[in-house]
């Protein structure tokens, strides 16, 4: 049985989660607009990734017996001025959220639950990796600086993206029986 506590800030991860899906499709909707057709398919996966981390998270606090509670989800913004600045933010909205991961970990020790700190490294591991892509096209872009035939270089490798369900259903579940 999942603590008040955690009950809460899992329901808030829940909220930011969504939140962090809103922000990318309001980068991918700049993106897409700016004729980056390749950044804006990147970043609306990103965003069907958040949502799925948030369902999964939802799901846990169901599976201990908890109680979701749903909030507001706030406007993210809608204008940039670069696909620099947009991946800069997609950078400092990752380490907030790590920030957030790493209070949920600490939370499950200080409470002894174990099995909610067990759930949440899956998501403290999923964290090195956001951070990680999201300098990896920073440092991308840094080379091309304003070259926009090498930006158009980059939206043609982010097009390349494609979407995998990060929790996908077990084969051992879906050939059991
Ligand atoms: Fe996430
Ligand atoms: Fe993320």
């Amino acid at each position: 049985m999942l603590s008040e506590t955690l009950n809460r800030a899992l329901s808030e991860q829940v909220n930011a989660e969504y939140y962090s899906a809103y922000l990318y499709q309001a980068m991918s909707a700049y993106a897409d607009r700016a004729g980056f057709k390749g950044i804006a398919n990147w970043l609306s996966i990103q965003a069907k990734e958040e949502m799925a981390h948030g369902v999964r998270i939802y799901e846990h606090i169901l599976e201990r017996g908890g109680s979701p509670s749903f909030n507001d989800i706030k406007a993210p913004p809608s204008s940039y001025n670069s696909v620099r600045e947009v991946f800069e933010k997609v950078l400092a909205h990752e380490i907030s959220v790590t920030a957030r991961i790493n209070q949920i970990a600490s939370l499950s020790v200080q409470e002894n639950d174990h099995a909610a700190y067990n759930f949440i490294l899956w998501y403290v591991k999923e964290q090195v990796e956001e951070e990680k892509n999201a300098k990896d096209i920073i440092a991308k872009i840094a080379i091309m600086g304003d070259n926009t035939g090498l930006i158009y270089h980059l939206d043609m490798e982010l097009a390349g993206r494609t979407f995998t369900d990060p929790f996908p259903v077990e084969a051992a579940d879906t050939t059991a029986g």
